[in-house]
């Protein structure tokens, strides 16, 4: 398809302030419709007054997320709010290091999350929401989605597949929602500090003695034969622990409610349970969670006449790709879409290692929660639900829900 030529830049005072504010909980924020219309490349001004390219166009987020001339490296990518200045430059992790290095951190990794390995983990993660949904159907009174199910469900899946333990959960979910949050810079240093020195810990007992799950197998295939530092090994657990749990938890929240507000769809897939993937993929683009995708141009990169300059900050809007007008009726949730190509996790080189986990979870999340429950509705006026406005990953805090108790 044909892109909207690129406008001239505009001049600074005239710039859109970023990030804005989802006003809606089902849309992307508004101003991303106005930035498309102007182009898929336009600029904005950060809190500190710095700017940045916002990469709004499908075909532009796509090509730019794997040109070789950008990079994912921290010190060179825009900082959202103050609370990231600053940050200790030590906790480098392979989602901000570029290609040759980042391509061995992830063929280390690819073999754990590969179709086959997550198909493998289906009954597991079945017989978790099956004691999870039943659990809500046995509790009496108020019961929260989110620490019922999406939570405790995405949590599990992490800790069985690193060899995290589950007794745990309550410390590192503590520690992963500080570093996600626009908390202060001491607050977010702070969590990473804990949850290094707890998963350290726990490397230096696997290294001792390895068990079951990705770190021990790291240790015996990387750390061992030297291809990893304990350093690396445990910042690599760090990553995996945190985007592992969060990001599904919220997807859970998010896709449980747009179903909820939507029985007509979930009727259609109770009644044809193969619509499921489907549904899902069109969750996942619809809600757009995890929105922004930070690189920054390492050489002069021209488009249609306009050029990025080396050093400049470039960010990905993944939530304005994902409704662009190569989905036709894009604001519309449909599950019956044929374009299904979104960019929820991102593209190119650093596209989500966990994706094929994550949709799994996703599908057995809900099919168990709408087989066992099919009247759930939520508890709570839309405006009243605690979305995370204040998160770089958009979700819920907490989803009451009720349901006919017979
Ligand atoms: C619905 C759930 C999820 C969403 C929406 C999501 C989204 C994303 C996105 C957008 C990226 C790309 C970031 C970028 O390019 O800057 C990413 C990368 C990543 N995701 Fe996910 N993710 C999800 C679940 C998971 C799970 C379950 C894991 C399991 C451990 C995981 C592990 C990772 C890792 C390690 C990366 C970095 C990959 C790299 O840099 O090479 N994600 N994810």
């Amino acid at each position: 398809m044909t892109q909207t030529p690129v406008s001239p830049p505009a001049r600074a005072e005239e710039l859109p302030a970023f990030p804005m504010a989802r006003t809606c909980p089902f849309a992307p924020p508004e101003g991303y419709a106005e930035l498309r219309a102007q182009g898929p490349l336009t600029k904005a001004t950060l809190w500190n007054g710095k700017e940045t390219w916002l990469v709004t166009g499908y075909d532009l987020v796509r090509k730019l997320l794997q040109d070789p001339r950008i990079s994912s490296e921290p010190p060179r990518l825009a900082t959202i709010a103050a609370s990231e200045d600053g940050q200790s430059t030590n906790f480098r992790t392979f989602v901000g290091m570029d290609p040759p290095e980042h391509g061995v951190y992830r063929r280390m990794l690819t073999s754990y999350f590969t179709v086959k390995r997550v198909q493998a983990m289906r009954p597991a993660i079945q017989r978790t929401a099956d004691e999870l949904v039943d659990g809500i159907l046995a509790t009496e009174g108020p019961v929260d989605l989110v620490e019922a199910l999406a939570m405790p469900l995405a949590t599990t899946v992490i800790c069985e597949l690193l060899g995290v333990p589950y007794a745990d959960r309550e410390f590192f979910h503590s520690r992963s929602s500080v570093a996600i949050q626009s908390s202060t810079a001491e607050e977010i240093t702070s969590a990473f500090m804990d949850l290094y020195q707890y998963l350290d810990k726990l490397v230096t007992a696997k290294e001792a003695e390895p068990g079951e799950g990705v770190i021990s197998r790291l240790v015996v295939e990387q750390l061992r034969p030297g291809a990893l530092t304990h350093q690396e090994l445990v910042n690599t657990a760090v990553l995996l622990l945190i985007v592992g749990h969060e990001t599904s938890a919220n997807m859970i929240g998010l896709g449980a409610l747009t179903l909820m507000r939507r029985p007509d769809v979930v009727a259609e897939l109770r009644a044809d349970p193969e619509l499921w993937p489907a549904a899902v993929d069109e969750l996942l683009r619809y809600h757009s969670s995890a929105d922004w995708l930070r690189r920054a141009a390492k050489e002069d990169i021209e488009i249609d006449g306009t050029v990025i300059k080396a050093g400049d900050s470039v960010i990905g809007l993944a939530a304005a790709a994902n409704r662009d007008e190569r989905f036709a009726n894009a604001d519309e949730f449909d599950i019956h879409r044929t374009e299904r190509h979104h960019l929820a996790f991102g593209y190119g080189p650093h596209q989500c290692i966990g994706q094929h986990l994550a949709k799994a979870e996703l599908e057995i999340a809900f099919g168990t929660l709408f087989d066992k429950i099919p009247d759930v509705v939520p508890a709570a006026e839309l405006d009243e639900l605690p979305f995370k406005h204040d998160a770089t990953l958009f979700g819920l805090y907490r989803l009451p829900i009720t349901f006919a108790r017979p």
